[in-house]
């Protein structure tokens, strides 16, 4: 059980592509439920999470955030061409995954403190917290034989997301998560050492 653990916890690999095959609700709802199994700050847990099925409505984000990738990125100076091709790509992977589950999370029982540094903190705890919460579900999505991949665009536009997907007023996007059967595997897995990454004292 333990070596299961493990060899998952190497194995998952960020998929993002899928058949037509749809992915029942009540999958998706055990997903849901353990992602709520993981750590939170003062177990407030802050994620919340819009799903979406509907054809209908992941076109309509798909549409917002590529008009609003569209205007940032040519306020960069970037070539049209392949800004054009950028926001397709993209707009493509939102509409064609089987389900959307756009994360966000909630300070509102998080505690309130009268200072900024304090406030920032404790943002930060329930930002850091709902991240748990989706490595549940990647983790969860590959045990049960789903891919799935984050898509960092929310964060650049959380407003326009917030708006289409009319969120409850306290819900800030943090990530897109799209969900299907595998039609391919992710990339080959690449990773530093750990010892890399360490400062022994
Ligand atoms: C905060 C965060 C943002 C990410 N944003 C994107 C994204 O916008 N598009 C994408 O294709 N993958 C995204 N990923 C997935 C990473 O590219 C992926 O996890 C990384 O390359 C390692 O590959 P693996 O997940 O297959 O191990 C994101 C992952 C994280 C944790």
């Amino acid at each position: 059980m333990a070596a299961d653990m493990l060899r998952a916890l190497r194995e998952r690999r960020s998929v993002r592509r899928y058949t037509a095959e749809p992915v029942a609700r009540e999958q998706l709802l055990q997903l849901l439920e353990i992602a709520g199994w993981a750590p939170s700050a003062h177990n407030r847990q802050p994620w919340r999470f819009a799903v979406l099925q509907s054809q209908d409505v992941k076109q309509k984000l798909a549409a917002a955030m590529g008009d609003r990738l569209r205007v940032d990125r040519l306020a960069d100076g970037d070539d049209p061409a392949l800004v054009t091709q950028d926001t397709e790509r993209s707009r493509a992977r939102i509409v064609e995954a089987p389900a959307v589950i756009v994360v966000c999370m909630t300070v509102a029982e998080m505690d309130a403190y009268a200072d900024d540094r304090r406030t920032a903190a404790e943002g930060m705890m329930a930002v850091q917290s709902t991240a748990m919460a989706v490595q549940n579900l990647l983790l969860a999505a590959h045990a049960g034989g789903l891919g799935a991949c984050w898509m960092c665009a929310p964060m650049f536009c959380q407003d326009t997301v917030a708006a289409v997907l009319q969120l409850p007023a306290s819900w800030q996007p943090q990530a897109l998560i799209t969900v299907g059967h595998p039609a391919s595997n992710g990339k080959p897995a690449l990773r530093r050492a750990a010892a890399e990454m360490v400062h022994w004292l």
